[in-house]
């Protein structure tokens, strides 16, 4: 190095220089990881939010349907009651129609021959439809059963399917195949109103899979400490490739508007944080296309609320 003073004071100054710079350099890095990193904790914070603003709104619309039921319930057992009593009196009155009157005239006995015909096949219509009503009524009370509460025992999961393919009547044309193979279940300790909130999604999914028909399998069955639940279908099927990005939020390829791509992680948190059990895509199912399979353990912990 020169002994010249100015050379070695600049020699000084360009080592300080060097320093403060790599200095800034290291601290604006670290500032553009920090802001990195408060990007990605904000993008996570948005799309936790909007996972809590589906899982309540499931609760919700959950809990206005069995709301609802509730309140045509009683109304519906007392028309029953009522109409049953009439179809007991039934007798008296068609035996008062036939004996007929004698102020009558014959367009007024005609009448009453009528109604002699008639009243026992409308009274009979009647009381099937206000009994499928109560079906109806009493399977939306047990979809949306305990939907947002605490955990309670005994479910049947067989009735939760059924119930979640009458909801979904609307939904399931005629051109849809449902095949049933529920086998015997033990009562389940679990919440019925969030299983049936994943089988909702799995049948939908399997119905939007196959397009306007084909066949949809459901089993259940007991497999040692284990239920066990399979809904597959005739649709495309889903390639290895993707199996675990469709179980992550958002994942979707259905058109805005036809799908969140909500519905596979909701039901993942729903069996496997809710119910310590698993939900997996299976390759030995009934139908051609996908197969989900759920297993739950039949002894429950305490659950909390998803
Ligand atoms: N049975 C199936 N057959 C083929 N692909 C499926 C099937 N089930 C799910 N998928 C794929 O997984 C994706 C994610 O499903 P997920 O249920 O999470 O969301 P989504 O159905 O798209 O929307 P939503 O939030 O309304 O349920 C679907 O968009 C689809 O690509
Ligand atoms: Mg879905």
């Amino acid at each position: 190095m020169s002994d010249n003073p100015y050379e070695k004071a600049y020699q000084r100054e360009k080592l300080a220089r060097n320093e403060a710079e790599h200095l800034l350099e290291d601290l604006s890095r670290k500032l553009y990881d920090k802001n990195e990193e408060i990007n990605r904790l904000y993008e996570d914070l948005k799309r936790n939010q909007s996972i809590m603003v589906q899982h309540e709104k499931l609760a919700s619309v959950g809990e206005l349907a069995s709301g609802i039921a509730h309140e045509i319930n009683n109304p519906v057992g007392f028309c029953l009651t009522n109409i049953n009593s009439l179809q007991d009196q039934l007798p008296i009155l068609l035996e008062a129609c036939a004996a007929g009157s004698p102020d009558w005239d014959a367009e007024k006995q005609a009448d009453a021959d009528y109604l002699r015909e008639d009243l026992p096949i409308l009274i009979r219509e009647t009381i099937d439809g206000l009994i499928s009503i109560q079906t109806i009524v009493r399977d939306l009370r047990y979809y949306s059963r305990n939907s947002n509460q605490d955990a309670f025992s005994g479910a049947d999961l067989n009735q939760g399917i059924k119930s979640t393919l009458n909801v979904l009547r609307n939904k399931i044309s005629a051109q849809y195949q449902i095949h049933l193979a529920l086998g015997d279940l033990p009562l389940i300790h679990c919440n019925q109103g969030k299983l049936n909130q994943v089988f909702t999604n799995l049948i939908l999914n399997g119905l939007q899979a196959m397009g306007a028909s084909g066949n949809l399998y459901i089993d259940s069955y007991q497999d040692g400490d284990q239920v066990v639940i399979r809904i597959s279908d005739d649709g495309p099927g889903i390639k290895d490739a993707i199996a675990l990005e469709i179980f992550q939020p958002f994942y979707t390829t259905k058109k805005v508007g036809d799908g969140t791509g909500l519905g596979l992680s909701i039901s993942r948190s729903i069996i496997t944080e809710l119910h310590a059990g698993q939900i997996s895509l299976v390759k030995d199912g009934r139908g051609q296309g996908a197969t989900f399979e759920i297993r739950i353990p039949i002894e429950q912990e305490d659950l909390g609320s998803a």
